[in-house]
């Protein structure tokens, strides 16, 4: 029987009377204030590379979700300010609950743990009581807390490859990466239906459409894109994958299949280099923006700052039943190395 997790993640919107946008001086220089906050409150601001590039440019460090769960685990700053989505923050104070963890925006969640509620999930692993459930790490603390392991899109196949062969497996809740996961393998894993809005829509027939007009570009996709997309690419892998390739390459142009403010940090990182973000079904190119990422902004980074909020907080029962999944990805991970470009901003806790 699987236990079902306590409900206990909360965010701690700010009180009433709290400082709110409509309260900023608009002459105020937000990279100052939000420099000066950073030293007084000793911060780290930690963006992922969806986020817009002004954020990425501020932060002290900038990475995929392996990455940037390592550095939160691993920071001496007393406040991690994640700019993110909220599983982002949620695993911060899970692996740091000593430290105050400040997301921008409440609201920035995820279709990924939208499509995983925890009661259902439970009964799936009821249904399959002799499977390992191997979780996305886009899912709520409580889905992790039911899990045996998490997971990103740069250990995925790293870990399942580290299960015993006779050991059935479910995997949570990206069936896109499962499915990839499974090919990469040869693991016949029991999938969650769940997808990423924002990588279901690149359109298989512009993709091919815009490599015709553009031959010599190379192709560099996220695993959470459908296998048609997949299948047209040169490269596969997390976010920081997909940087490390265009910086290494030899080639000049890029179709980059994932959430396009990525590639501010890849024209940071390969300069002269051409990036064209993948087409969706109508051939535009500003429809893979991920609309929940897009809730932060410089003013709520400011806010959260000054207000102290929205800040999460993490029941100390579910906090531990989630950590031990997630400690077994970091123990499972090793030989995937930690980042070697450290993108960001000016930073007291520089990596
Ligand atoms: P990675 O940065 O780990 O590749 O994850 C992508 C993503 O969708 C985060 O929400
Ligand atoms: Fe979730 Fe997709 Fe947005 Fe990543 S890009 S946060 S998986 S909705």
């Amino acid at each position: 029987m699987i236990e079902s997790a306590i409900a206990t993640s909360t965010v701690v919107l700010p009180p009433p009377g709290a400082l709110k946008e409509t309260d900023i001086d608009p002459g105020l220089d937000l990279v100052a204030e939000i420099g000066r906050l950073r030293r007084e409150r000793n911060a780290i601001i930690l963006a992922h590379y969806y986020q817009d590039g002004e954020i990425q440019d501020l932060a002290d460090f900038v990475g995929d979700s392996l990455d940037l769960s390592r550095k939160a685990a691993a920071t001496d700053a007393d406040v991690i300010v994640f700019c993110g989505v909220r599983f982002m923050g949620e695993v911060a104070k899970i692996l740091s609950p000593s430290k105050t963890v400040l997301i921008p925006d409440a609201d920035a969640g995820c279709s990924l743990e939208e499509s995983c509620r925890a009661d259902t999930f439970a009964r799936f692993r009821e249904r399959h009581p002799d499977h390992v459930a191997i979780t996305y790490i886009n899912c709520s603390a409580e889905v992790k807390a039911l899990s045996d392991i998490i997971v990103t899109s740069s250990n995925a196949e790293a870990i399942v490859r580290q299960i015993p062969a006779d050991r059935p497996i479910l995997f949570a809740p990206d069936r896109h990466l499962g499915a990839y996961v499974a090919r990469r393998t040869g693991r016949d894993l029991t999938l969650w239906p769940g997808a990423c809005i924002v990588h279901e829509q690149f359109s298989e027939k512009e993709l091919a459409k815009l490599k015709l007009r553009h031959p010599d570009a190379r192709i560099a996709a996220h695993p959470e894109c459908p296998d048609p997309i997949l299948a047209q690419a040169d490269c596969v892998g997390s976010t920081r994958a997909l940087l490390d390739y265009v910086t290494n390459s030899d080639a000049r142009e890029f179709i980059i299949a994932t959430e396009p403010h990525i590639i501010h940090q890849m024209e940071r990182a390969a300069p002269g280099k051409l990036f064209l973000p993948a087409p969706g079904a109508d051939g535009g190119c500003n429809c893979a923006d991920c609309p929940f990422m897009a809730l932060n902004t410089m003013e709520k980074v400011y806010l959260a700052l000054v207000n102290d909020a929205p800040r999460v907080e993490i029941a100390e029962e579910l906090r531990i039943k989630a950590l031990k999944p997630l400690e077994r990805m970091l123990e499972m991970s090793a030989s995937v190395p930690m980042s070697t470009s450290a993108p960001g901003g000016s930073s007291p806790h520089a990596a």
